[in-house]
C-alpha cells in the first residue's frame, strides 16, 4: 500500500496524505522516498499550483521511524541520503501548506516547517523530542525552529523534548492559523485554492524571495526583492491583472 496517498482537490490543488496510521505516520525511509518523488513530479506538473500535505486525526507525523533507526550506524544513515529527500520538498516552487492534526514531532515537526504555511487543529501538538532518544534534530529542527520562534523558546523545546499546543505554537509564530480539528484539511484546501487562483509566477517568485532572502543580509535581500518585483512586470498575468483592475472585470490568468 502507498505510504502517501495523492488526491486532486479541484483542478489545480494536490492533497498528499501520509498513510502509515498504524505508526502515527512515522517517516520511514520508503515514505520519505515516495514523498521526494511526489514533490519532484509536482514541481514539474504545470497543472498543480498548490500542495497541501496532511496526516490523519491522530498524527501529522510522529517523526522519523524509530524502529527503522534503532540499529542504524552513521554510515547507514548517510547511505539513506535523506538530504536529497528533504531537498525535494525544500526546493519545490509551488506553495506548500501543512494541515496538521495530532502530533507533529521530530521529523514530523521538521516536515511541517519545510512547508510555507502551517494550519493546525486545536488538538495538534508540536515538538522536537529527539533529545529523549539520545539524538538531535537532523532536518532543520535546530535551525528552522529557532528562526520561527526565537532562541529561548526553541532551546526550551529542543533541550526538554516538551510539546507545544497548537495555540502555544500559534502565539510563538510556528503556526499560521488554528482551526477546529475537523476543519483543518478543508481550511487548508480552501486556502490552497485561493492561492492557486492567483498568478503562478508571482506566487512562485514571492515564495522564492522570502525563502532566499531570509538567509541573506537585509540590503542584499532587498535588492533581490526589487529585481524580482521588476521581473514580474514582464509577465502576461501582470498585464492582465492590471488591465482587469482598470476595466473593473475579473482577471483571467494564464500562468505566463
Ligand atoms: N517511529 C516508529 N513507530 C512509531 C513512532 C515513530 N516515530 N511513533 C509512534 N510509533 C508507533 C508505535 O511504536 C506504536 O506501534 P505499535 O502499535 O506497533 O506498538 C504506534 O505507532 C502507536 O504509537 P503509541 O502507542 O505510542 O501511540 P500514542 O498515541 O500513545 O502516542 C506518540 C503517540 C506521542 C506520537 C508516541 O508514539 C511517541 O512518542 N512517538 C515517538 C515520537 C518521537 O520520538 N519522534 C521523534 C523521532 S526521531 C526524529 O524524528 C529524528 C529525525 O528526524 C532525524
Amino acid at each position: 500500500m502507498a505510504n502517501v496517498l495523492v488526491e486532486r482537490a479541484g483542478t489545480d490543488v494536490v492533497l498528499l496524505r501520509l498513510n502509515r496510521p498504524e505508526a502515527r505516520n512515522a517517516l520511514s525511509p520508503e515514505l520519505r522516498e515516495e514523498l521526494r518523488d511526489l514533490f519532484l513530479a509536482l514541481d514539474r506538473d504545470e497543472s498543480c499550483r498548490a500542495i497541501v500535505i496532511t496526516g490523519d486525526m491522530r498524527a501529522f507525523a510522529a517523526g522519523a521511524d524509530i524502529k527503522a533507526m534503532a540499529e542504524a550506524t552513521p554510515a547507514e544513515m548517510m547511505e539513506r541520503d535523506d538530504e536529497t529527500n528533504w531537498a525535494a520538498i525544500r526546493n519545490c516552487r509551488k506553495p506548500v501548506i501543512a494541515a496538521v492534526n495530532g502530533y507533529a514531532l521530530g521529523g514530523g515537526c521538521e516536515l511541517a516547517m519545510h512547508c510555507d504555511i502551517i494550519i493546525a487543529g486545536k488538538s495538534a501538538r508540536f515538538g522536537q523530542p529527539e533529545v529523549k532518544l539520545g539524538i538531535m534534530p537532523g532536518a532543520g529542527g535546530t535551525q528552522r525552529l529557532t528562526r520561527a520562534i526565537g532562541k529561548f523558546r526553541a532551546m526550551q523545546l529542543l533541550l526538554t523534548g516538551d510539546f507545544l499546543s497548537a495555540e502555544e505554537a500559534h502565539v510563538a509564530g510556528l503556526v499560521s492559523s488554528v482551526s477546529e480539528d475537523d476543519a483543518v484539511v478543508g481550511d487548508a484546501l480552501a486556502l490552497a485554492a485561493r492561492i492557486a487562483a492567483l498568478p503562478p509566477l508571482a506566487v512562485e517568485e514571492i515564495k522564492r524571495v522570502v525563502l532566499t532572502g531570509m538567509d541573506m543580509p537585509l540590503e542584499a535581500a532587498l535588492k533581490l526583492e526589487m529585481r524580482s518585483a521588476y521581473l514580474l512586470f514582464g509577465t502576461a498575468d501582470k498585464g492582465e491583472a492590471m488591465r482587469a483592475f482598470v476595466e473593473k472585470r475579473p482577471a483571467v490568468f494564464t500562468g505566463k
